[in-house]
């Protein structure tokens, strides 16, 4: 999935060009590089779909030289990741009902290698034995209100040795006292969004509980995998509810399991995230470039700046400092999930 704007990261990541086509940890490599090395781990190149908006299907081609333009999925509108997987899992129904998707988001980073690919094994299968919809699970550090909290069943772990947990609720982007109320009981984990399940079995649950996105869906069934397929899209995708699998069918399906994943994996969803995983000097400040900056008395910030003039910080503690360009932003870090705000206030304002 590579069709998100990733907008709590501005104005690093912009409508032009989104989280995943960044080079964000400076290694040479844009997010969607590295997840598509990751897949590659376990997929031929055939084998892999990149759905993303139609504007960014340039974009995609360039970052992934080794895919076929043919395995990129366009979609001509903004409908969230339910419509998204609907498509791709229709897509894959049509010419095998039990092919098994592993659903992954372009714009993660994942630390420990070896440790994921043996979770995706351990999650394939399950699910190739278990009508069932699986996402990998990661140990909650902090309340943040950004992701999806998975309530397991401990108990179900007891009785398999491959670590698979029945999940018990779902609740996407709680709030916060809702979030610290769930780390305080130990018994949630975060959802990665990383999800594996059998395309008939994902079917089958929005047909249950999304049956409108079902249905739309559901009429190009002749038309998938045939040269009616893109015109079946731009005519009815737009139609598509606009909604994420998390609150379509994660929160409502009741055959939901776990995959407890120590992986070091972050969303690097915000300038938090990414500061969580940069070397820090010792006042805990994260410089994403050094130069031009004369930074003292200050502790907690990430500071990124790409201009040439002198920035001089004082006595400024647990804040986002990005000098770019065309921006410069000045942001407490512990308000950081309302910066996708702005970007739906500066288009109002055109
Ligand atoms: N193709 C396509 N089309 N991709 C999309 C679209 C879309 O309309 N919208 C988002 N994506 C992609 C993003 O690029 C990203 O790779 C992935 O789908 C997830 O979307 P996000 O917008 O980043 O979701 P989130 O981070 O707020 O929440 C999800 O991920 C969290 C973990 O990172 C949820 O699944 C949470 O429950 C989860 O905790
Ligand atoms: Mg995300």
């Amino acid at each position: 999935m590579a069709g998100g704007i990733g907008s709590r990261f501005w104005p690093s990541s912009r409508q032009a060009k989104p989280k995943q086509f960044i080079d964000i940890l400076g290694t040479g490599q844009s997010l969607m590089q590295m997840t598509w090395d990751r897949a590659r781990r376990f997929s031929e190149p055939q084998q892999i779909l990149v759905l993303t908006n139609a504007r960014y299907q340039d974009l995609v081609a360039e970052h992934l030289p080794g895919l076929d333009s043919a395995n990129i999925l366009t979609e001509p509108s903004r409908n969230n990741t339910a419509p998204c997987i609907a498509y791709a899992a229709f897509k894959l129904y049509q010419k095998d009902p039990n092919a098994i998707m592993i659903i992954l988001p372009s714009d993660h980073l994942i630390l420990k290698e070896e440790a994921y690919y043996q979770k995706i094994q351990i999650a394939v299968d399950f699910v190739a034995h278990n009508q069932s919809l699986l996402t990998l699970g990661i140990q909650p550090t902090r309340p943040d209100t950004g992701y999806g909290y998975i309530q397991f069943e401990p108990e179900t772990g007891k009785h398999s040795d491959s670590g698979v947990l029945k999940v018990q609720s779902f609740k996407e982007k709680p709030d916060l006292a809702t979030a610290e109320s769930y780390l305080e009981s130990g018994q949630y984990l975060w959802n990665a969004g990383i999800f594996i399940w059998k395309a008939k079995d994902v079917i089958e649950g929005f047909k249950q509980y999304q049956p409108d996105l079902y249905a739309l869906f559901a009429k190009g069934m002749a038309d998938y995998n045939t040269d009616r397929e893109s015109a079946f899209i731009d005519a009815h995708y737009k139609n598509a509810p606009k909604i994420s699998i998390d609150y379509a069918l994660m929160e409502k399906a009741n055959n939901v399991y776990t995959v407890p994943a120590d992986i070091g994996w972050s969303d690097l969803g915000t300038w938090a995230s990414l500061w969580d995983v940069k070397q820090k000097d010792d006042q805990q400040n994260v410089l994403i470039s050094d130069k031009n900056i004369l930074l003292t008395q200050s502790s907690g910030c990430i500071i990124s700046k790409d201009s040439e003039k002198l920035a001089v910080i004082d006595s400024l503690e647990d804040y986002i400092v990005i000098d770019h360009k065309d921006v410069l932003l000045i942001y407490p870090k512990s308000k950081e999930q309302e910066i996708k705000h702005i970007i739906a206030q500066l288009e109002q304002q055109g």
